[in-house]
C-alpha cells in the first residue's frame, strides 16, 4: 500500500462563522496510525465504531472530547470508555440509550449525546437510528435521566458515495425541523451531525465531484440561521485517492475465453471489487509503448475463490511477468478491510512524500505473527 502526501487533503475548508463546528474523521476507512496523526493534526476529531477505535484515537492524540462513538451495537464495555474519556455518543435505539445510562453511571460522568434520526427516504431498511415516530420516547428518557445524559445535538449519515450536495442540504432542512422540535421541549441542542458520506471520482473520469467544503456550504447558511455548530463526518473523501495498492503482475493466463492478468494482491488486501462489484481504477506501473497491442483481461488475484477479482474486462497491454499494476483509490475502505485469507498476511503501508521519498508506515504482517496467537495456550 502506499500513501501520497502531496494529495494528502487541505482541511483549511470554509468553516466560515461556523467556529465551533468540526471535520470529524471516520477511522473506519483507514486506520493507520501515521494517517491518524497527520488528520489530526490538520485539525480533525474522529468518529468511532468501537473500543478498540476509540484507544486508537487515543493514541494518536486526538482530543476525544471531540469524537464521536456511532453504531446500532456498542456494547457496555467500549460505551464505559467512551463516557469515561467524554466522547459523544449517538442514541441508535431503545437498548442502546438503556446501555448508555448504564455506562454513564458506571462511569460517573453525563454523557453527551445526539439522537441519529434517519432524514432517510427509506428508513425501513436501515438498521441504524431511532424510529423517528419515536422521537417523544427518546425524549422523555432523557428528561428522566439528567444525571446521566446531556443531549447536545441529532445526527444523521446519508449513505455512501454521494456524488451531489443537494441531498445534505435535504436532509439539513428536515434536521433543523427535528431540532426545533425538540428545543421546543426545551433542550439546548447545538449540533447538527450531518454524516460523512461523499463519494470519489473511482473512474477517473474527470467529473468534478464535492468535497468537503461543498457540503460545509451548501447547509452553512441554515446551520447559522439556527445557531448551530456544525459536524461532518466524512471518511472516504478525506483519504481514499490518496493511496494506492502496488501489485507485481505474477503472470498472464487464459481460459479460451477470458484472458487474466494474475497478480499477487487479491481480495484479501483489496475486498471492494468483490465485496460490492466496486470499480477501482487500474493501471501498469511502465508506460506503454504507443504500438502495444490492448487486450480485454480481468484482473484477478491469487486467492482460491471465483469471486477474487480486482477488476474486470479491462483494456490493458499484455504485462511481462514481475511488471507493476497499480489499483488506485485504495486509501478508503481496502486496508482497513483487509483479511488474512488464504494466510495471505497483511502488506506493509508506505508514505510517499511531496519530494519522492518513501517511509514506511505499518509493517507487513508475517507468517511468525500468525504462529503467535497459538503459542502458550
Ligand atoms: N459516519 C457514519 C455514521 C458512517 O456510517 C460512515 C460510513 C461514515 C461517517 C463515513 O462515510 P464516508 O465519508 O467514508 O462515506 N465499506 C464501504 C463503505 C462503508 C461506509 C460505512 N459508513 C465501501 O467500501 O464502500
Amino acid at each position: 500500500m502506499g500513501f501520497s502526501t502531496a494529495r494528502m487533503p487541505r482541511l483549511r475548508t470554509s468553516w466560515e462563522r461556523l467556529e465551533e463546528s468540526h471535520h470529524w474523521y471516520a477511522i473506519k476507512a483507514n486506520s493507520n496510525l501515521k494517517i491518524l496523526q497527520h488528520l489530526r493534526k490538520l485539525g480533525c476529531g474522529a468518529v468511532l465504531v468501537s473500543g478498540n477505535e476509540l484507544k486508537l484515537a487515543l493514541h494518536a492524540g486526538f482530543d476525544l472530547t471531540k469524537c464521536i462513538f456511532n453504531g446500532n451495537g456498542k456494547i457496555l464495555e467500549d460505551l464505559v470508555l467512551a463516557a469515561q474519556a467524554g466522547v459523544f455518543v449517538n442514541v441508535d435505539s431503545e437498548f442502546d440509550l438503556e446501555n448508555i445510562v448504564t455506562a454513564a453511571k458506571f462511569a460517573g460522568r453525563k454523557v453527551n449525546v445526539l439522537l441519529r434520526i434517519n432524514p432517510d427516504v427509506d428508513p425501513q431498511n436501515s438498521k441504524f437510528g431511532i424510529r423517528n415516530e419515536k422521537l417523544q420516547w427518546f425524549l422523555d428518557a432523557v428528561k428522566a435521566h439528567p444525571d446521566e445524559l446531556k443531549l447536545v445535538g441529532a445526527h444523521c449519515h446519508l449513505g455512501s458515495t454521494i456524488t451531489k450536495v443537494d441531498i445534505f442540504r435535504d436532509a439539513a432542512v428536515l434536521m433543523v425541523n427535528y431540532i426545533d422540535e425538540i428545543r421546543a421541549q426545551g433542550f439546548e441542542v447545538d449540533y447538527l451531525n450531518i454524516g460523512g458520506g461523499l463519494g470519489i471520482d473511482y473512474y477517473h473520469s474527470g467529473a468534478v465531484l464535492p468535497k468537503p467544503r461543498d457540503l460545509i456550504d451548501t447547509v452553512r447558511e441554515l446551520v447559522l440561521s439556527r445557531n448551530l455548530n456544525l459536524i461532518i463526518e466524512p471518511g472516504r473523501s478525506l483519504i481514499a485517492n490518496i493511496c494506492c495498492l502496488v501489485n507485481r503482475v505474477t503472470g498472464v493466463k487464459t481460459n479460451g475465453t477470458k484472458n487474466f492478468i494474475v497478480i499477487d494482491g487479491s481480495m484479501a488486501e483489496l475486498i471492494r471489487p468483490s465485496l460490492y462489484d466496486a470499480y477501482q481504477h487500474i493501471e501498469l506501473v511502465s508506460p506503454t509503448p504507443p504500438d502495444a497491442e490492448i487486450s480485454t483481461f480481468d484482473v484477478v488475484g491469487p486467492v482460491c475463490e471465483s469471486a477474487d477479482f480486482l477488476g474486470k474486462e479491462r483494456q490493458l497491454p499484455t504485462p511481462a511477468k514481475g511488471t507493476g499494476l497499480v489499483v488506485h483509490d485504495a486509501g478508503a475502505y481496502c486496508m482497513s478491510m483487509a483479511s488474512t485469507y488464504n494466510l495471505k498476511m497483511r502488506p506493509p503501508e508506505y508514505w510517499v512524500e511531496e519530494d519522492g521519498s518513501v517511509t514506511k508506515i505499518r509493517h507487513g504482517e508475517t507468517f511468525e505473527d500468525h504462529i503467535r496467537f497459538f503459542e502458550g495456550l
